[in-house]
């Protein structure tokens, strides 16, 4: 069991009031809160350390560099890649995914191929395949959502149908942003190695909620983000099998990534050097080292668990609201820490809008996944997704807000 008092006491945006309510912050599928070590390691960074990496022999250089790479080890740990090479620093789980799009996508695709992926991904992981398609004369397919309210979760028996020979590259969410449905991410690769397709996991809400094995789960590619586990915002990762990193062009070049330049051609540097051009952000991946190393001291096994039994339970409160709509998976069944529910009087944004008066920090609108909306009828959903610092007792005052704001608008 986490001891949420203690970890609480570690998130000082936590301890402040909003319109005079205590905060109360379940917003964490858009970015979670930061704790005080990742703060911390911020702020020692551009005091002590700050300077820029691989270019420098002085003392400082050197130090950012060997924090730099030490991070990098750091979060190959974290997810049990074989080599840290295989890991490459990116903006973020949308850059990761583009990289891949495009470097992969380019070398690739052609005319007549497949990319797969699913009707339930938010547009990092969708428009960039359109992109790519669209580029190479390959066609996109999706793997269809089951349910009335997407409570079926993928259909697997057209993944059967749809995973064919012509299928080159598959592309699915480990955990959707707005369903909350966890995918069976290994059988996944699994299915998708038997036809020859690589495969590509946007485990953006995934990754610091739950434990993660690259090599366990046999994944290609993984993209993440470092801002929803705990650590900065603009630093993200691109685990790539080193084997594929190796074959795959740049996307970007510039310094860093070059082994020789001449006025008439480069070489490049092998994986992870040959994706970073430029000056990395160094800070901000240091810090997710950090990030790294709280969550795993507290264990994911645990923080998933926490996660469960908040989506439970915010399940069975919910549940008790007039008119309310959840959608994703139904109560009892697996579900991430996150529950997406509509009104049918009553828009998302004057939901949140009211929920804020009471402190509440809640997400509403189409969550970055339109095409699913649109799909399931609606025009926008209120999210309410949780993390290690929430509590029931949090879920108590959402349902009680949630019974005024209803009220108000004359839903019985
Ligand atoms: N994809 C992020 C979310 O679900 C921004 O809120």
């Amino acid at each position: 069991m986490l001891d949420i008092q203690k970890i609480r006491a570690d998130f000082p945006i936590l301890h402040q009031q909003v319109h005079g309510k205590p905060l109360i912050y379940l917003d964490n599928g858009a970015t979670s809160q930061k704790p005080r070590a990742v703060i911390d390691s911020l702020v020692h960074y551009y005091e002590r350390d700050n300077s820029n990496v691989h270019r420098g022999l002085h003392a400082l250089s050197m130090r950012a560099t060997d924090a730099y790479e030490g991070a990098r080890t750091r979060i190959a740990k974290f997810i049990h890649a074989a080599d840290p090479a295989e890991i490459i620093f990116t903006r973020g789980t949308t850059e990761s995914i583009n990289l891949v799009a495009r470097s992969w996508g380019h070398a690739h695709l052609k005319p007549g191929d497949i990319v797969l992926t699913t009707e339930i991904e938010h547009h990092s992981n969708l428009v960039p395949w359109q992109q790519a398609a669209r580029a190479s004369g390959a066609t996109l397919t999706y793997v269809p959502v089951l349910g009335a309210d997407g409570e079926g979760g993928l259909d697997l028996a057209a993944l059967d149908r749809l995973l064919t020979p012509q299928v080159k590259l598959f592309a699915f969410t480990h955990i959707s942003n707005t369903l909350g449905t966890v995918n069976p991410a290994a059988e996944f690769c699994r299915r998708a190695r038997a036809v020859g397709a690589v495969t590509v996991i946007d485990a953006a809400q995934s990754i610091g909620h739950t434990p993660f094995d690259v090599q366990a789960l046999g994944a290609d590619f993984v993209a993440f983000s470092g801002h929803k586990m705990c650590g900065p915002t603009g630093i993200g990762v691109l685990y790539g099998r080193r084997a594929l990193l190796d074959q795959l062009a740049p996307d970007e070049t510039g310094g860093g990534m070059v082994s020789q330049v001449t006025y008439d051609d480069a070489r490049w540097k092998p994986a992870p050097e040959r994706f970073e051009a430029g000056t990395p952000n160094m800070a901000d991946a240091i810090a997710l080292g950090v990030a790294c190393d709280y969550l795993d001291a507290l264990g994911r096994d645990r923080i998933a668990a926490h996660d469960a039994v908040l989506a439970q339970c915010a399940m069975a409160k919910l549940s008790t609201l007039p008119g309310i709509r959840i959608i994703g998976p139904r109560a009892g069944a697996e579900r991430s820490g996150l529950v997406s529910f509509a009104f049918a009087e009553v828009h998302a944004h004057d939901i949140v809008t009211f929920a804020d008066e009471d402190g509440l920090a809640l997400r509403g609108g189409h969550h970055c996944n339109q095409p699913l909306m649109r799909k399931l009828g609606l025009t926008g959903t209120t999210r309410a997704s949780f993390y290690l610092y929430n509590t029931e007792e949090e879920i108590d005052l959402l349902v009680a807000s949630l019974r005024r704001t209803v009220k108000f608008f004359g839903v019985t």
